[in-house]
């Protein structure tokens, strides 16, 4: 049975004899960052990775099978319904991005109601059929989902902090973006250090760090305050019609591809919100380092300056409560 699933992996992704298929499962796949995600994913993953798409809509394995038919190296399918367990089946890394987004008016916050719940349903599947795998959160409100994501996992006793993040790239990318703008800079030449969470004022972009560019005071400010409201930006501009889905998607598909270079053993470093090696926050955006097996290190972000210091000092208890909130709903049913 194994050696046929081997075969047959082979043969549908061009794999070299022996080569062992990957798999990333993606829940939440027929929605609206799951489906330029799957796409973006189609076309970037390595070649020998499977893409395997989850999510509640009946059309979901109509997504795959249109995937599929983009001629690149990765296979994929798709399944509908309520269990995801056939898409997380041997999963080497799960993306979740299933939820409902904000409309204009709210807040990350006010997701928590209706996400929670969607994440705890989902991770319990998850500690049962792949516990190994790397998991990625794109579901809001990712400070809280996130530690709902850990709590569930250590009640089922198969928690490791090293391979669960929450995905901030987003506001990485945005920063990227946004600086290249102001500075006429290409953005991809941009490197920029975002940290904290992902939420309003718990996003940090250390701006004092960019290399190659000169801030005002009033500039960084103004900057600052347009990164921490971006997602807010495009909720207001799509006038209830959700949030981010195009950028997120972007963002997701790097943050996978990081993680599979790290996987593979190639040097990968990024930003993303995950536990241990901070002194501010049981959960913290900063950057890491990835290897086969999951975080490797965290890596330290330097000096801040006085403004920095001040916007991290003063997120701090909104991000500790956000934490708490997560921790209190697994713990407290
Ligand atoms: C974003 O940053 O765009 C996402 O987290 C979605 C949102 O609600 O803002």
């Amino acid at each position: 049975m194994v050696y046929l699933r081997f075969v047959q992996a082979e043969l549908k992704n061009n794999l070299k004899r022996g080569e062992i298929m990957k798999k990333l499962a993606l829940l939440g796949g027929a929605g609206g960052i799951g489906q330029p995600l799957g796409l973006l994913l189609k076309n970037s993953l390595p070649q020998g990775w499977h893409l395997s798409l989850y999510d509640i809509a009946p059309v979901t394995p109509g997504v795959a099978k249109d995937l599929s038919h983009i001629p690149t190296p990765v296979s994929c399918d798709g399944f509908a319904g309520e269990d995801p367990s056939e898409a997380l089946k041997d999963a080497d890394i799960v993306l979740i991005t299933a939820g409902v987004a904000r409309k204009p008016g709210m807040d990350r916050a006010d997701l928590f109601k209706i996400n929670a719940g969607i994440i705890k349903n989902l991770i319990e599947k998850v500690a049962t059929v792949c516990p190994d795998a790397f998991v990625g959160i794109i579901t809001n409100p990712v400070n809280t989902t996130v530690a709902i994501a850990a709590e569930v996992l250590k009640k089922h006793g198969v928690y490791n902090k090293a391979k669960l993040f929450g995905v901030t790239t987003l506001d990485v990318i945005r920063s990227k973006t946004f600086i290249g703008e102001l500075k006429g800079k290409n953005p991809a030449d941009l490197d920029v250090t975002v940290i904290g969470g992902h939420s309003g004022v718990t996003i940090l972009p250390l701006l004092s760090q960019v290399k190659g560019v000169e801030f005002s005071d009033e500039e960084i400010a103004s900057l600052t305050h347009r990164i921490q409201n971006a997602g807010t930006e495009v909720v207001e501009a799509k006038a209830g019609g959700g949030s981010a889905t195009l950028s997120m998607a972007e963002a997701a598909c790097r943050f996978a591809n990081a993680i599979v270079k790290g996987m593979n053993g190639e040097d990968s470093t990024l930003c993303a919100y995950v536990e241990g090696g901070s002194p501010h926050a049981r959960f913290f955006a900063q950057p890491v380092k990835v290897g086969p097996e999951g975080v490797t290190d965290v890596l330290d972000y330097g000096a801040l300056s006085d403004f920095e210091k001040k916007t991290l000092e003063e997120m701090l208890e909104t991000l500790q409560g956000n934490v708490s909130k997560g921790e209190e709903f697994v713990n407290n049913q």
